[in-house]
């Protein structure tokens, strides 16, 4: 049995050959190809968080390939709201599928999940801490659209601090020759004791300076859920945008990223030019996670 729940639980070869999974179903995740390998097969999502990529993205992937889904109904219309812990909540639906994908606020929630399973366990995002499956599927991006992982230049902009998806992915960059680029307001910065644990070539930048250099820039969005205070919310809130002339002098092949959902950070004149890949990004979401699932539940 299985889990995923950090990025940390995969080596370059892992990650290599889900990738290359991937590649495999994309004309199923399509609708191209009839292929049932899930046929009889259960997922329960339990999500404690609101999500719509994620979640959608791994029914339709279990879908597609012949499984079933079962999801958990809003808390307050769940047994969370007449006080079930998370332990039981596992323990039970573990019982009902052949694997689990989790959303939770706190930070080491699927750890623990997957303590309580006994049926693999899939970190969907567990607070600010990690969401491998979203890496994943970043990684596929840049693979597809800029055709190499080693040799990449990439600049990380936003909320460096509190982005569990910048905290996955840049873990997984490390493992390929990539030269990564730390943008953000120093109230968003990334984490010391991150910075000094992952190494490889890592750098603060202004956006301005490394521009012309980068091949992909990955955006996100300010985290407000994660914010302790109101106050300190507003004010970094509408720090930074990408705008047609934030990006006027990157190369012709420069991608935008974004996990999405974005609020204000990228402005939506930029979808129309041929840097924006955050939508092919969220549907490159299903076949990485076909590829996740056929892995975990096979
Ligand atoms: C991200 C998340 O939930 O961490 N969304 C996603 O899964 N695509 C990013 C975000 O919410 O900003």
């Amino acid at each position: 049995m299985r889990h995923l729940i950090s990025i940390n639980d995969l080596d370059r070869e892992d990650i290599t050959y889900i990738l290359k999974r991937a590649e495999e179903f994309e004309d199923v995740a399509r609708g191209e190809r009839n292929l049932k390998i899930l046929e009889g097969k259960i997922l329960g999502n339990l999500f404690f968080e609101p999500s719509t990529r994620t979640r959608m993205s791994f029914e339709v992937a279990m879908k597609r390939l012949g499984g079933d889904v079962v999801n958990m109904t809003a808390q307050e219309a769940s047994s969370i709201a007449k006080g079930e812990t998370l332990a039981d909540t596992v323990r039970v639906v573990s019982g009902y599928c052949d694997a689990i994908v989790i959303r939770h606020p706190l930070e080491g929630a699927a750890r623990f999940a997957a303590e309580n399973s006994s049926v693999p366990v899939i970190n969907a995002g567990d607070g600010a801490g990690q969401h491998p499956t979203q890496t994943l599927l970043d990684l596929y991006t840049i693979k597809k659209e800029c055709g190499k992982l080693d040799g990449i230049t990439i600049a990380l902009v936003g909320d460096l601090k509190y982005s569990r998806t910048i905290h996955s992915l840049i873990k997984a960059l490390t493992l390929f020759e990539t030269k990564i680029y730390l943008v953000s307001p120093d109230a968003l910065a990334l984490p010391d004791e991150m910075l000094e644990e992952i190494g490889g070539d890592v750098s603060r930048a202004r956006l301005y300076e490394v521009i012309e250099e980068v091949d992909v820039l990955y955006v996100t969005r300010i985290q407000k859920e994660r914010f302790p205070d109101e106050e300190e919310y507003r004010k970094v809130s509408g720090s930074y945008r990408i705008t047609l002339n934030t990006i006027k002098n990157a190369k012709d092949s420069m991608i935008i990223m974004h996990p999405l959902p974005r609020v204000d950070e990228v402005d939506p004149a930029v979808d129309k030019t041929r840097h924006a890949k955050y939508f092919q990004q969220a549907f490159y979401g299903v076949p990485v996670r076909m590829a996740i699932l056929s892995e975990v539940m096979l």
